[in-house]
């Protein structure tokens, strides 16, 4: 079973609104649209911002729906210098950027004893993601790289420019990184997709107000070109 995770309304809405056959199920605070979409048997669900609503979302997935592969969709704040609102980002992995315990000597993002800094998204779907991008006429610039993930929405350039430059983040945004890491200590898949609604400095508030709607269907036109090639 495929789980498709949203953080916002604005990034499933569209979706949402094009399932058939739904049963809704509520856990944790969360509604899980089990249906068809795009004829393709899956799981949609807003989880919430942050790490936490994106952790538990991912584990009720694996528990209650026998999920085994995850693409997370919507937004984020570009970090590389050649990122445009708009463009998107497919994951080769994530990295919790707020993850800090370099007091013990441990590296920014590791996690203590787990010994892990970033979580590989599954090469199957990163190829699916690119191959299908390729198929989307006028479609924005595709980058593949790391995705940042922290409780902080960044709208600064300093620390832009250090998450970019220190942990070789492409983008950032809130989730990912914890949906990498549930899927990680269950053995599945995961991808995420990632479409500029800002670019993490001083303005970035303000774009992300503007552009949220626009970035996030972008992801949701790549995921549905995905979903009919799956
Ligand atoms: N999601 C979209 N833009 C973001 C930003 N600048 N920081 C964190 N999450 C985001």
């Amino acid at each position: 079973m495929l789980g498709i995770i949203g953080a916002m309304d604005e990034e499933v809405q569209l979706f949402k609104e094009q399932m058939s056959d739904v049963e809704v199920f509520s856990k944790a605070g969360m509604e899980f649209y089990k249906g068809i979409l795009f004829g393709k048997e899956l799981v949609l669900v807003r989880c919430g911002i942050g790490k936490v609503n994106a952790a538990l979302c991912t584990q009720i997935l694996v528990d209650h729906f026998s999920v085994d592969k995850i693409i997370f969709t919507g937004v984020a704040g570009g970090l590389h210098p050649e990122i445009e609102v708009g463009d998107i980002v497919i994951s080769t992995d994530c990295v919790q950027h707020d993850f800090d315990a370099t007091a013990f000597g441990y590296r920014l993002g590791e996690i203590p004893r787990l010994n892990k800094v970033e979580f590989a998204a599954d090469q199957g779907l990163i190829q699916l993601a690119v191959e299908s991008a390729k198929g989307i006429p006028g479609f924005p610039k595709i980058f593949t790289g790391r995705i940042l993930s922290g409780d902080v929405f960044v709208a600064d350039k300093e620390k832009a420019l250090m998450l970019g430059e220190k942990l070789g983040g492409y983008c950032v945004e809130m989730e990912g990184a914890a949906v990498a890491q549930a899927c990680y200590l269950n053995d599945i898949k995961f991808v995420i997709i990632r479409s500029m609604s800002d670019k993490a400095d001083g303005s970035a508030h303000h774009d992300f107000t503007t552009f949220v709607e626009y970035s996030a269907n972008n992801a949701l036109k790549l995921v549905k070109a995905m979903l009919e090639k799956i």
